[in-house]
């Protein structure tokens, strides 16, 4: 396919950069080195990450979409730039959790790692201002976040993207903990898979020794930060990264 050239800056995120492109269906999207933490509170840089990220979530994205799930990613145009499909973010973050960890165990008192039978699947605001508030289906709903059926999709998805990622990351000795996603609507109302799948947004242990390959090591001053990162894109794209 032709590759739409860049257009104006559209939105700039924590994260990512989108531009428009010359085609108004697809937006290309840039991945950052910036990382923040504690809603911004905690400010820095991870060199190659973005590369990383990129490298990652198109790999992850792949899996997924083989499992069925439709997902905005259409091409990897540059080692730190997606091409992805034009969507209305819903504003809803879907945090799947196999494991306790990091603001839930928090929340419930739990130790870190506990292992979650059933598999728990959150609704959390997407507002920065707010903190991202966790809240239910009703507040979601009454709020005008998102309709039932909405619900019903990124329930359904979230579960479908769990179920294809963790034999997949258990097959490269990664445990996964947890994970936020993002959905968005096509022109036609379509709900499909947005945003990234990465060390940004997923905890990752190694299977073996229960070492954080991912944002926890910013979060929590742990060090290597980097290195992390290089571990996971080893793992799951090695030959993207390069
Ligand atoms: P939490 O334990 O802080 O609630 O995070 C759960 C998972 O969601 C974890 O893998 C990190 C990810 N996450 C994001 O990607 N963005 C966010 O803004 C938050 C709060 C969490
Ligand atoms: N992404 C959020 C922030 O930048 C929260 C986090 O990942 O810890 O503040």
């Amino acid at each position: 396919m032709t590759i739409p050239d860049r257009g104006e800056l559209l939105y700039e995120g924590k994260g990512k950069r989108v531009y428009s492109t010359s085609d108004e269906t697809l937006v290309r999207v840039v991945f950052k080195d910036d990382a923040t933490a504690f809603n911004a509170q905690k400010r820095g840089t991870i060199q190659g990450k973005g590369v990383v990220n990129a490298a990652v979530t198109e790999r992850l994205m792949q899996v997924v979409a083989e499992a069925g799930v439709d997902t905005h990613f259409v091409a990897r145009v540059a080692p730190d730039e997606h091409l992805v499909k034009r969507v209305d973010i819903i504003p809803v973050e879907v945090i799947v959790r196999n494991r306790a960890s990091g603001s839930f165990a928090k929340r419930y008192g739990v130790e870190d790692g506990l292992e979650l039978e059933p598999t728990v699947i959150e609704w959390c605001y997407k507002s920065d201002a707010l903190g991202d508030p966790p809240m239910n289906d009703a507040t979601a709903v009454a709020l005008g976040f998102a309709t039932e059926e909405q619900l019903h999709d990124l329930f359904e998805g979230a579960a479908a993207v769990n179920d294809a990622l963790l034999p997949f990351l258990d097959e490269r000795g990664l445990d996964l903990v947890d994970f936020k996603l993002e959905f968005g609507t096509l022109p036609d109302g379509t709900v499909v898979l947005a945003d990234e799948i990465s060390p940004d947004t997923c905890r990752f242990w190694d299977a073996a020794s229960g070492e954080r390959l991912d944002k926890d090591r910013f979060r929590l001053d742990l060090g290597d930060v980097e290195a992390g990162y290089q571990e996971v894109a080893a793992r799951i794209a090695l030959e993207e990264t390069s």
